[in-house]
């Protein structure tokens, strides 16, 4: 998402920050300790480690560069894994390996379950009433429940189904016209479609294609202006879909099912346990597809990057894939727990590339991690990224090696947990990714197909890795673009 990348993040910092700039002095975040009020026994603790910073800005300089989490990285490997940093007066707390992210999850998650306030209270793209900046409480949990029992359910299977075959078709009739593919933009579509089906038992492309404009604007950079005007665009189209479902939940013979359904069902009804707004069901629907479309889009397009690179795990990946599937029907996602190979494969690429490579939450109180003095509401940043790549934590970690996923850990529990904090792709805790099992169906699955029916020319020898931020999610400098040219028969599910 992520919903929880830059943009977003300076949004949150830069927002927090003209809200308590003129509130308070920002010397009082140059000094290393502080003193706690009386009530809490005159106790004087030591505040994190700071790196050098400037008057009034503080380290603002540091985070101004267009690949943050890279900034971010460097100056954990010169100062700590736990760094206590400033943008003006917003104290920030760094993390950057997984031994203090473990610490933080494991005594600390419900202090963090908060990400804070919302950059723009009115927007439906992490506004006030979504899912992403929503408390702790009611709301969040009847969101979650929907997620995993709705969205989720058994019976979308069907519906994934149709849409893979759909985007095979597409590369068939690329394939035959040799037309190169822009991966990302047939991703798009893929996932668009899919999540759109599955949530409110419809389509977007049945309003011309304006739902997948407006997604992928709101993948270019975001200011206020754009923000709101993504948020009015999809407000327009969700009013429109509402109206359309309420109207069906009317006949009597419609049993409706969907989540749109179960929200409408509890926005008018009096009685119903939790009372929701309008807004909070177009927000929720907005942030789903945005939060989910673009991260499993940009995640694809990595690992077919990775894998055009590295023509060992390409064959690797193909001969388990062949022998599990065959050559005479396509991949589906029932096929993934006999694919380890191509599980390990998708684990990698999403620890190389997280979309989301910096975790945004808040301290709701004062806390003690490693010793250091937390104050409350100091905002917490999790560099995943830096995790995924922390050299003390995975060998050879800027490497693309798969197979450093099939090794069968044989450590205890509380390691087996702290190994687990070294992945974050998908953040963690309570507030962790809700979407984490269906982004790898979408991944794992794509990728299957691609690489199981086709072969891939890419002009010049390698592949460009280098990295940009657009809107919300780390993606590639130049879209991956390339040729598919079939390797098998023509293939139905
Ligand atoms: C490769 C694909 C994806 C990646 C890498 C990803 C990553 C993330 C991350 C890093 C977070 C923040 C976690 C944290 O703060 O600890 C998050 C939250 C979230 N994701 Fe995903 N995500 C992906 C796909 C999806 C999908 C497909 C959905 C749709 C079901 C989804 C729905 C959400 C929601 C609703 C939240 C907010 C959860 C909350 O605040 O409680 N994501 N995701």
């Amino acid at each position: 998402m992520c919903l929880f990348t830059l943009e977003k993040q300076w949004q949150q910092w830069s927002s927090l920050t003209l809200r308590t700039a003129s509130s308070s002095s920002s010397s009082a975040f140059s000094q290393s300790s502080v003193t706690l009020s009386s009530s809490r026994n005159q106790m004087t603790h030591d505040l994190a480690p700071s790196p050098p910073s400037l008057p009034i800005i503080g380290h603002l300089h540091l985070l101004l560069s267009p690949l943050t989490h890279k900034s971010l990285q460097k100056l954990s490997t010169k100062y700590g894994p736990l760094l206590h940093i400033r943008i003006f007066n917003v104290p920030i707390i760094l993390v950057s390996s997984a031994s203090v992210a473990y610490e933080i999850c494991r005594a600390h998650d419900m202090n963090i379950s908060f990400r804070g306030l919302a950059a723009i209270d009115e927007s439906l793209l992490f506004g006030s009433s979504g899912i992403v900046n929503a408390p702790y409480g009611d709301y969040w949990k009847l969101m979650k429940k929907l997620i995993a029992t709705k969205l989720l359910q058994p019976q979308s299977r069907g519906i994934r189904a149709e849409e893979l075959q759909r985007f095979y078709n597409s590369l068939v009739d690329k394939a035959r016209k040799a037309e190169s593919v822009e991966i990302s933009k047939e991703m798009m579509k893929l996932v668009n479609t899919t999540l759109c089906r599955m949530s409110m038992g419809r389509s977007f492309s049945e309003e011309n294609g304006e739902a997948e404009k407006t997604a992928q604007e709101a993948s270019d950079p975001l200011f206020k202006k754009d923000i709101m005007s993504v948020s009015d665009r999809f407000d327009k189209l969700l009013e429109k879909i509402l109206v359309e479902h309420n109207e069906k939940l009317e006949e009597e013979e419609y049993q409706g099912a969907d989540m749109m359904d179960v929200l409408l069902e509890a926005y008018g009804n009096e009685s119903s346990e939790y009372k929701i707004t309008r807004n909070q069901i177009k927000s929720f629907f907005v942030e789903l597809f945005v939060g989910g479309t673009d991260t499993s889009v940009q995640t694809t397009q990595w690992l077919m990057a990775e894998i055009t690179n590295n023509p060992d795990a390409l064959e690797r990946l193909r001969a388990e894939i062949d022998s599990v599937v065959g050559e005479t029907r396509l991949i589906q996602e029932t096929d993934i727990p006999n694919l380890p190979y191509l599980q390990a494969v998708v684990k990698e690429g999403l620890r190389l590339h997280p979309p989301g490579p910096l975790l945004v939450r808040k301290f709701q109180e004062s806390c003690e991690i490693k010793g250091f003095y937390i104050p409350e509401k100091t905002t917490l940043v999790v560099n995943a990224y830096a995790v995924m790549r922390d050299p003390d934590a995975w060998e050879d970690p800027n490497e693309f090696k798969p197979e450093r996923f099939l090794a069968s850990s044989k450590s205890g529990k509380k390691e087996e947990r702290e190994q687990t904090l070294k992945y974050l792709p998908f953040g963690a805790g309570r507030r962790g990714c809700p979407g984490a099992n269906l982004a790898y169906m979408f991944v794992g699955t794509a990728i299957g197909v691609m690489v199981q029916c086709f072969d891939w020319k890419i002009k010049g020898d390698k592949v460009s890795m280098e990295e940009t931020f657009e809107g919300m999610n780390l993606t590639m400098v130049h879209p991956l673009d390339c040729t598919p040219v079939p390797r098998t028969k023509t293939l139905f599910l």
